[in-house]
Formats: structure tokens, sequence, C-alpha cells
């Protein structure tokens, strides 16, 4: 099977990155999204995206034109015939990540490898639902995911040593820099980042200032945000459901999520988005306090 095309399911925020991304890279891409809105806000963004590059001077209207000829979009999943690889990027549900893998087990030809950008369910789980567990595998982007340059790479119990090979050429195709992540909560980044958000959380329950916390973090380790401001900027609601994600799938005390972000939740304090994380936001999510 030749390696030119790839579909995308999904055409939200990391689909329609992922396919930009793919297409960029010569990909010939179909992105499939069951509901027309969707579709529509992803082309009406990329071409947005596009005109704007192409009015700094950054992309020509002839690359731009090459670029979207390559892509299409699509609300039927029989449009995946041909592709050798399709990424699937569908909200983060075990349930809809299942009936999407079945569907595209049937709609796909056989060889093509399916992958999943899930952010934590278990790879091998989503491949127990095909008949072709062993070319099924995790392919985690980072948002966004044309500019992002890491892809966390996870292999479910039976992915083949072939189907891995085929990816990660695939990921190089595309420019991205891959790690090996186990199969376990949180993968690689994650578990590292999200418990030392928490930690973050812990020590100003115990009494320390945001902006200190946020401080040492910045100043003595270079991060370019604080875990305060990055748990903020995530939304506390999703943060707190990583960490309890952690906690239940390791069953250690090591990750017990912060009481603070528990009560903050309850509150309505979500962060950036609510107005009222850790700091205050005014309506256009500018930092007041
Ligand atoms: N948002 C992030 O920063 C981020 C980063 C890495 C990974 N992820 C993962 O990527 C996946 C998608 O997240 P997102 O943020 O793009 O979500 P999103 O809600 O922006 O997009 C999901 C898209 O899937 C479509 N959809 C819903 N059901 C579908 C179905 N049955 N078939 C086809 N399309 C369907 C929706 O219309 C929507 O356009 C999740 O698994 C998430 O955990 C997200």
């Amino acid at each position: 099977m030749e390696h030119n095309k790839v579909a995308v399911i999904g055409a939200g925020l990391m689909g329609s990155g992922i396919a930009q991304a793919c297409a960029q890279a010569g990909y010939e891409v179909v992105n499939i999204d069951t509901f027309e809105s969707a579709i529509e806000k992803a082309k009406a963004n990329i071409e947005k995206l596009f005109n704007k590059k192409v009015a700094k001077g950054s992309m020509t209207e002839e690359k731009k034109a090459e670029i979207l000829g390559r892509l299409t979009y699509s609300g039927n999943f029989d449009d995946v015939k041909g592709a050798f690889l399709v990424v699937e990027a569908v909200p983060e549900k075990i349930e809809i990540k299942k009936d999407t893998f079945k569907k595209l087990d049937a709609a796909a030809d056989p060889e093509t490898i399916l992958v999943s950008n899930t952010s934590g369910l278990s790879i091998s789980e989503i491949a127990s639902v095909t008949n072709r567990p062993d070319k099924v595998m995790g392919a985690h982007f980072f948002y966004p995911a044309p500019v992002m340059k890491l892809l966390e790479l996870v292999r479910g119990l039976v992915t083949s040593d072939a189907t891995y090979a085929v990816v990660k050429e695939f990921a190089a195709k595309i420019g991205k820099t891959t790690v090996d992540a186990p199969e376990y909560p949180g993968f690689l980044v994650n578990r590292i980042l999200v418990p030392m958000q928490n930690e973050g959380a812990f020590m100003v329950m115990e009494g320390c200032k945001p902006e200190d916390v946020d401080n040492a973090m910045k100043l003595g380790c270079n991060h370019p945000m604080g875990p305060c401001e990055l748990t903020d900027f995530v939304g506390i609601d999703v943060m707190l459901a990583t960490m309890t994600g952690l906690y239940n799938g390791f069953h250690d005390s090591k990750y017990r999520p912060c009481p603070l972000l528990e009560t903050m939740v309850k509150a309505g304090h979500l962060g950036k988005k609510s107005g009222q994380g850790f700091y205050k936001y005014d309506e256009n999510g500018n930092k007041i306090q």
C-alpha cells in the first residue's frame, strides 16, 4: 500500500491541527467529522490562518493553494479507504473511542494502521474492539499540533514492531520528535507535569502565594509558565480530572488530587475560562490580579 494518504477522524481542536500538519508535510489528507458545523469551523480556521500567513509574507498564494488542495473534508467514514494511516482525535470518552474504532475497523483497508490521539485512555482497550489490535497504537500530539514538536508514541499490549516502525516514520515526515511512552495513565509528559501542578496547588493550600509558586518555577527553573498559571490556563476542572485519572489508574496515594482543586471546582473557580482560578481574569482573559 502506498504511504501517501492519511485520514484524520475529528475536526476539532486537535484533529484539524493534525490534518493541517499532515497536509503541510505532503500527505493527501481527508479530515472526517460527524458534525457539519465542526467541518465548517475547521475549514474557516485554516483559511483564516493561511490568509494571515500570506498577508505577512510567510506563505505564498501558490503554497496555500497547494496545501489546501491536499486537504479534503468529509462526514463519511468510508472515505478512510486508501489511507495507510488513520489518526483518531474524537472526544476523550472510552465509549466514543471504541465506537469510532469499530467503525474504522470495518471501513478501512485491512492493512491500514489506526492510531489514537487519546490523552490517557488505554490503547489496548481501544484496540480490543478491532480485528487488528496489532495495527493499533497511540500517537499523542500536543496543542497546537502543527507547531509542537513532540509526539508521544504509545504501544498497546500487542502493537506490532511493523506498526510502530510505520508510525515512527510518519512522525519524522511531519517533523515531529518522538518519545516512547508507557501505556499507563498520563503517558510521559502529563505523568511528570500534572503532579508538579498538583504540588503547586498543595503549596497554595498550605499558605504560599500563587505568584511565589509561579515565580519560583519560572525564575528558578526557567519554566515559561508557573504551575498555578498553567493550571488556570488548562482549567482547574481539566487538571483535577487528569490528576484523578492518575490516582485511579495507579492506585497510588502519591497521585492524590489536591483538595484545594476540588474546592475550587465546587466553587466554580475553573481558571481563566471562568474568570477566576488561582488568579482573576477580565472578560478578555487578561490577568487582573
Ligand atoms: N485539547 C488538547 O490540548 C489535546 C491535546 C492532546 C490530545 N488531546 C486529545 O485529542 C482528542 C480530541 O480532543 P480535542 O481537544 O480536539 O476535542 P474537540 O472537542 O475539539 O474535537 C473533537 C471533535 O470530534 C468530533 N466528533 C465527536 N464525535 C465524533 C465521532 N463519533 N466521529 C467523528 N468525529 C466526532 C466533534 O465534532 C469534534 O469536532 C481527545 O482524545 C483529547 O484527549 C487533546
